[in-house]
């Protein structure tokens, strides 16, 4: 008899199958809607080869387990890959954040199904299905690769225009937001894990390699006026790179200021400093009273020095500024030292 029930509810467990794992499999290839459909019925049979054990008599321990293993086997995480892991791969893939966003509220959507399949026997391992429901939202090894500092230097050295940059690091800031969320789902996340992660997603050590705003003043060729709001946007995408670093809650400041620091340059610059901007809006004649200066300093005409100043390094010659329409020669050459003081 004994012989005959372990037969019978071999039976049983040799039709049974994974309705998760058969949910994962068919969220690859169908709609969530059809994969849903499936499920439920999955669920059904499930039910019912239950019934057909319990009057196998083969008592209701094996039932239980046989039916708790035909809903799920563990771990299952949808499509092999969890959310947040998804998403990171989908934006990085370049797809559009609405392209992802609706990739992701389907993942999220069936982990919700996975879990309630899961808990469904009524007598499930509830610490499994919960391990299991967070391990569908977010892995511990989930990585991003690039950070939005990351991102945005590389849509800034594509050449790509400012403005669109901008938006693309404003998505790029929204993408980290959906990350965290995504990983605090469950209700019963990690969070610490989950702050690190979308922390990691805003800022990551990522350098900033871009010519400094003022060196890229240094030598900029074109007109005076050209050249400076070229460095207003400079210097405008270094405030959006130091404030994309630090929008994470446990951002480090001093690293976010050290980023910003090394996208602006000298702090010297004719939109900062008074007495350059000063000798700007009134030309050539105050300019002229500035005969030398180095990084950090200044030399007048009369001795007086500002900040480090020192008189031995040769003023770099704002090229190009001559041959402008309207620019002289000797505001040229003024600006030339202007220049030379960034
Ligand atoms: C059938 O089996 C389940 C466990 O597998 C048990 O909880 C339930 O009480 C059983 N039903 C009957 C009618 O024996
Ligand atoms: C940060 O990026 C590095 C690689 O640049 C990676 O090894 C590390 O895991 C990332 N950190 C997080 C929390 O993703
Ligand atoms: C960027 O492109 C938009 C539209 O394509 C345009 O309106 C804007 O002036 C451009 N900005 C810069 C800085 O070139
Ligand atoms: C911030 O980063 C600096 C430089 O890496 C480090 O010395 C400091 O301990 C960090 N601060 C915090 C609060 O982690
Ligand atoms: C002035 O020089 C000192 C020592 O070389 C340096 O620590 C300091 O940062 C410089 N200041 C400016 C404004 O460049
Ligand atoms: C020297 O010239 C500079 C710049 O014009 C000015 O700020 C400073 O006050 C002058 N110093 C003296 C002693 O006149």
């Amino acid at each position: 008899m004994r012989y005959t029930t372990a037969l019978l509810s071999l039976a049983a467990l040799a039709v049974a199958q994974d309705c998760v794992s058969s949910y994962d499999s068919c969220l690859l290839s169908k709609d969530e809607p059809t994969c849903n459909s499936e499920l439920a019925s999955c669920k059904n049979q499930c039910a019912e080869q239950n019934d057909k054990c319990n009057q196998s008599g083969a008592g209701s321990a094996v039932c239980q387990k046989s039916y708790n293993s035909c809903l799920n086997t563990f771990p299952v995480i949808p499509g092999g890959s969890d959310c947040v892991a998804k998403y990171i791969k989908c934006g990085e893939s370049g797809l559009s954040e609405a392209t992802c966003n609706a990739q992701n509220a389907v993942c999220k959507d069936s982990c919700t199904n996975i879990n309630s399949a899961c808990l469904s026997s009524g007598s499930a391992d509830v610490a499994a299905c919960t391990a299991q429901y967070n391990a569908c939202y977010y892995s511990t090894s989930d990585v991003i690769t690039l950070d939005t500092v990351a991102k945005y230097q590389n849509c800034l050295n594509a050449g790509t225009n400012v403005t669109a940059c901008n938006a693309e690091l404003t998505t790029a800031k929204d993408q980290c937001t959906t990350i965290q969320s995504t990983c605090l789902v469950s209700g019963s996340a990690d969070e610490a894990f989950c702050s690190s992660l979308a922390n990691a997603c805003y800022y990551n050590g990522t350098q900033w390699t871009r010519e400094s705003c003022s060196d890229a003043f240094n030598a900029c060729t074109k007109s005076d006026s050209e050249c400076r709001a070229e460095l207003t946007n400079c210097k405008d995408s270094c405030t959006n790179a130091q404030a994309s670093c630090q929008t994470s809650q446990t951002a480090n400041a001093t690293v976010c200021e050290a980023l910003g620091a090394t996208c602006y340059g000298s702090k010297n610059d004719p939109i900062t400093d008074p007495n350059v901007l000063a000798a700007s809006a009134s030309a050539s004649s105050t300019f002229s009273s500035v005969v030398a200066a180095s990084t950090g300093g200044y030399t007048y005409s009369n001795g007086t020095t500002a900040g480090n100043a020192t008189s031995t390094h040769t003023p770099v010659v704002y090229t190009g500024a001559a041959s402008k329409t309207g620019v002289s020669a000797a505001f040229a050459g003024v600006l030339g030292v202007a220049a030379y003081l960034l």
